[in-house]
């Protein structure tokens, strides 16, 4: 940790929490007892977030495509989300982190939304950390809402099709108070984006881990930060011209 540049920290990062499924199974247990260790993975990267300074995280929990999985696992995971969240909100609000949900809740059972609703109702005044829970998300799911978003309007006359800028779509996601990550990090040894942020990751740099989600921990942050460090960003231009004190990064 004290090798971090804490004058070039992330402001935003984004984590594809992957690989519950296969730590349990090869441990000879089921599906869902690594989601539940997943639980303690959270609660440790959003802990060492909160202390390195990190603004805002954003943690992919389910994705739309997961409501495909067996019955089983997918009553298992809103169960285990709306206990989750009503266990952790109290220490959440009392370390100052605002808690935000991303994605199509309206196909989340009504107890579930409702526990949503509260935590972020309750954490709304925070000031520290940002916690982005997407949850039922899929980015061609919000990029095709932005698009419909923004039709209505140029319909009804209160824009012109002149006005559908990079800046207006991006206000048209439901990631329109947040700024863009600016590193991506994915668990467990995939190397694909499945539905995350697809608009909002074009000049994430990416890092990917074979650690699977419930044994990553703050050591792990610290090193894909790290890694985050060394890289050059260049935005399209050559290395040449960027300064060596470039702010950009
Ligand atoms: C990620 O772990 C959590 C969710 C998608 C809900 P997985 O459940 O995808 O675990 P693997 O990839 O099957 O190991
Ligand atoms: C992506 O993981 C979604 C989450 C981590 C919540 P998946 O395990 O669902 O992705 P694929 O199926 O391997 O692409
Ligand atoms: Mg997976």
């Amino acid at each position: 940790m004290e090798n971090l540049d804490l004058s070039k920290l992330p402001k935003h990062i984004a984590i594809i929490m992957d690989g519950n499924g296969r730590w349990a199974q090869e441990q000879g247990q089921d599906r869902l007892f690594g989601h539940y260790q997943g639980v303690i993975s959270v609660r440790k990267v959003v802990e060492a977030a909160t202390e390195i300074g990190i603004q805002y995280l954003t943690l992919y929990a389910f994705s739309t495509e997961n409501w495909e999985r067996p019955e089983e696992e997918v009553t298992g995971l809103m169960t285990l989300f709306v206990d989750t969240i009503a266990k952790e909100v109290p220490d959440l609000h009392k370390n100052n982190i605002k808690l935000r949900f991303i994605g199509n809740l309206n196909l989340l059972p009504p107890h579930a939304r409702e526990a949503l609703d509260n935590a972020t109702a309750q954490t709304a005044q925070n000031t520290g950390l940002t916690l982005i829970v997407a949850l039922s998300y899929s980015s061609r799911w919000e990029l095709v809402e932005a698009a419909k978003k923004l039709a209505s309007k140029v319909k009804e006359g209160s824009m012109t099709t002149s006005q559908i800028t990079e800046a207006t779509l991006s206000e048209s996601l439901t990631t329109s108070d947040f700024p863009d990550p600016e590193l991506m990090i994915r668990t467990s040894g995939e190397f694909r984006i499945s539905n995350f942020l697809l608009y909002q990751l074009a000049y994430a740099e990416l890092y990917f881990t074979e650690t699977r989600w419930p044994d990553f921990r703050k050591d792990d942050l610290v090193k894909a930060i790290l890694d985050f460090q060394s890289r050059e960003r260049r935005f399209g231009k050559t290395s040449g011209q960027l300064s060596s004190n470039d702010e950009k990064i």
